[in-house]
């Protein structure tokens, strides 16, 4: 759910633009971050831990942890609670390692 008219805040989001997770379409709005978007859109879980493969999601929401980490237009461990949306902008949870030998890398 979406919070368009905060109470204290005002009106905040007002520039609706599309985002896809996992292939899926989904409203967000600019004036949001990617996990915000994703938490409004009922996405909780962002990937897996390495090891245990367990899922993880927002944690910190301000950039000190790495539990929100995704694949942002083929960028990955990109901190989603740091990073706006944008019109487009393809999102893909993380996990298992990051492809470090592909074109996206350096070889
Ligand atoms: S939730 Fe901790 S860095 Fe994003």
């Amino acid at each position: 759910m979406h919070i368009n008219n905060h109470p204290i805040l005002g009106e905040r989001l007002h520039d609706p633009v599309t985002i896809y997770f996992n292939g899926k379409p989904l409203r967000a709005y600019q004036q949001q971050t990617i996990a915000a978007a994703l938490i409004a859109n009922d996405v909780k879980k962002f990937g897996e831990s390495r090891k245990l493969m367990q899922a993880r999601g927002l944690f910190c929401s301000r950039g000190r942890c790495c539990s929100c980490y995704m694949t942002v237009n083929g960028e990955d461990h990109v901190r989603t609670c740091m990073k706006m949306v944008e019109d487009g902008m393809e999102v893909f949870p993380n996990i298992g390692d990051p492809d470090v030998r592909g074109n996206n890398h350096g070889n």
